[in-house]
């Protein structure tokens, strides 16, 4: 079963006079529950890539199917519901609102994605924030106050509210000293372990790159495996 495919898609941006190609007829199958790794140097495409996968960029040419969805084909609300229900996004910079408790910071998703009653957004939040390796009592604390390790654990956890069938995580680590970057990656293999989900992440750190169950590339416009340890 695949997760994400995608059929000799085509990306490229047009800079000044020249295009620069991301993808040239790139095509390549992301399998259901796999954890995957994009490596490559910096200006590659790697963001460009997930944001594809991601449904905020969209293809020149080519399909890109994400749980059986066919991204070209999909209206504007059905793409919005996707992007909502089916993946959840882990950006470098936590994306968290500092001067809010943990508890308002993953309350408030939950709430515009419908969830009305306060007992059933809290019961949500406590077993996403298990997962993620922080105690309930934290709850209450400002983000502000949290070490980078521990912000960027309940990004990830915000990222598991809604229960994404694809986690997309674009540098997670890049602002991590070596010790917390080993504690998110061991986060993720958590998950991937007990959620049954897809997990896509972009990373600069070799070790990291290599928990994963396959690591990729971009070369000459095509999505490669890139074999053994880098
Ligand atoms: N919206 C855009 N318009 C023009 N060029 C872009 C745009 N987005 C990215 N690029 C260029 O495409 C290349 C790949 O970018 P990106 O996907 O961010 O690479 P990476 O994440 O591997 O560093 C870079 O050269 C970048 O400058
Ligand atoms: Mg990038």
């Amino acid at each position: 079963m695949f997760s994400v495919v995608l059929d000799l898609v085509s990306k490229k941006y047009i800079n000044g006079s020249t295009d620069l190609i991301i993808l040239d007829k790139a095509s390549y199958n992301f399998e259901f529950g796999k954890f995957y790794s994009i490596v490559g140097r910096s200006g590659l495409g790697k963001t460009t890539l997930v944001s594809l996968i991601g449904t905020v960029e969209k293809a020149d040419e080519g399909s890109i199917l994400v749980s059986n969805h066919n991204l070209s084909d999909v209206s504007m609300h059905k793409l919005t519901e996707i992007r909502r229900k089916d993946i959840g996004f882990v950006f470098q910079n936590f994306s968290l609102i500092d001067r809010y408790s943990i508890i308002d910071n993953l309350e408030i998703p939950l709430y515009f994605s419908g969830i009305r009653k306060e007992s059933h957004r809290l019961s949500i939040i406590k077993k996403c924030i298990e997962s993620v390796g922080i105690s309930e009592n934290q709850l209450e604390k400002k983000v502000s106050q949290l070490s980078g390790g521990e912000k960027q654990r309940i990004a990830i956890c915000r990222a598991l509210l809604n229960s994404p069938s694809i986690i997309i995580a674009d540098e997670p680590t890049g602002n991590l000293d070596e010790d917390n970057e080993q504690n998110i990656v061991k986060a993720f293999m958590d998950i991937k372990a007990s959620r049954n989900c897809t997990i896509i992440m972009v990373t600069h750190n070799k070790s990291i790159a290599n928990k994963a169950d396959v690591m990729i590339t971009l070369e000459d416009g095509k999505i490669v495996e890139v074999g053994g340890t880098i």
